[in-house]
């Protein structure tokens, strides 16, 4: 319950995000006005930006049922077929990781999305005919962390294409003292500023630190959050000044030293430190991307001098 009420419910709670929230109340206003089923949305980017809060909050300014599953969690059409039968009206259908539908689910899907209609096979072999069945006008909103991991069939469907962005560090200070006004926490507006500025942009870490710096300052202090009780447990927590974890430190120090600099490959760096290639594509490099410490090559990826300069490493004759 906790973890609820730490999401915002409405478009004018949500902070950051400004193009999509505009572009979004736009459409969600112009369907009510209409009384209509708000057109399909696929909400992009990486993890913990706020792609479920949103779906959340669109719901509720529609004033509609959500219905939650994930791509995954569909394992047969059938499975799908019950969700969409038991929609109401302009009712949201959420489905995270879209991207990870089986093809047979996301063949279900298409005539669901574009006729609201589903296509039942009744009988086997040769006297097997097909019987359409009308479905409620629906909203679905999927979720992904990459948009291209989409077949493009699937991603023609949708209306609606918003790409999250990681937030800057005033609106993860403000979301954090947000935070820390639900949970009672007592804390200092450089303290927040800190959490603001090690969270790589991501809403969903700066309230897990700001959980772990509670604990620090209730067990090492008297309960407050000063500046130096949140840069202490910061430290101790192995997230550095930029928001850089262990993992993010092995990644580029491998590129350094193992691989000497030169342009390497992802799951080449992916084996060497030991975590899964696509864990990285998806939380860590995008991060790493934005703060201009990594670059795509065609040839590979190559930490940038300012990451050499950040660990406090050498930067190699190029
Ligand atoms: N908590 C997590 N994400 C948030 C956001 N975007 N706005 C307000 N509170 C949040």
């Amino acid at each position: 319950a906790m973890e609820l009420s730490l999401r915002p419910r409405y478009l004018a709670e949500y902070i950051g995000q400004s193009k999509a929230k505009e572009n979004l109340k736009i459409y969600i206003d112009a369907a009510k006005m209409r009384k209509e089923a708000l057109d399909h949305v696929l909400l992009y980017g990486p993890p913990g930006l706020g792609k479920t809060t949103l779906s959340n909050i669109i719901a509720n300014e529609l004033g509609v049922n959500l219905r939650t599953t994930s791509g995954p969690a569909i394992e047969r059409p059938g499975d799908l077929a019950a969700l969409l039968t038991n929609l109401q009206e302009g009712d949201v259908l959420f489905i995270d990781e879209i991207h990870r539908l089986h093809r047979t689910v996301e063949e279900v899907l298409y005539p669901a999305m574009e006729d609201f209609a589903l296509d039942i096979m009744i009988g086997k072999g040769p006297s097997a005919r097909s019987v359409r069945l009308d479905l409620p006008p629906f909203t679905l909103i999927g979720a992904t962390t990459r948009a291209g991991l989409l077949s493009a069939p699937l991603r023609d469907r949708f209306g609606v294409i918003s790409r999250l962005e990681f937030y800057t560090v005033d609106e993860l200070s403000y979301i954090v003292s947000r935070s820390a006004e639900i949970f009672d926490i007592a804390i200092i507006g450089e303290a927040s500023d800190e959490i603001a500025m090690r969270s790589r942009g991501t809403p969903r870490i700066a309230n897990r630190l700001l959980k772990r710096v509670r604990d620090y300052a209730q067990v090492r202090g008297d309960g407050i959050i000063t500046h130096e009780i949140a840069k202490a447990a910061l430290e101790l927590q192995q997230v550095d000044p930029m928001g850089l974890d262990s993992i993010d430190h092995k990644m580029l120090l491998a590129m350094m030293t193992t691989f000497a600099g030169r342009p390497v490959g992802l799951d080449t760096i992916a084996a060497s430190i030991g975590e899964e290639s696509q864990t990285i594509e998806d939380v860590y490099e995008p991060y790493l991307m934005q703060i201009g410490f990594l670059q795509r090559t065609p040839r590979g990826r190559i930490a940038t001098d300012q990451a050499y300069r950040h660990l406090g490493m050498p930067i190699p004759e190029r």
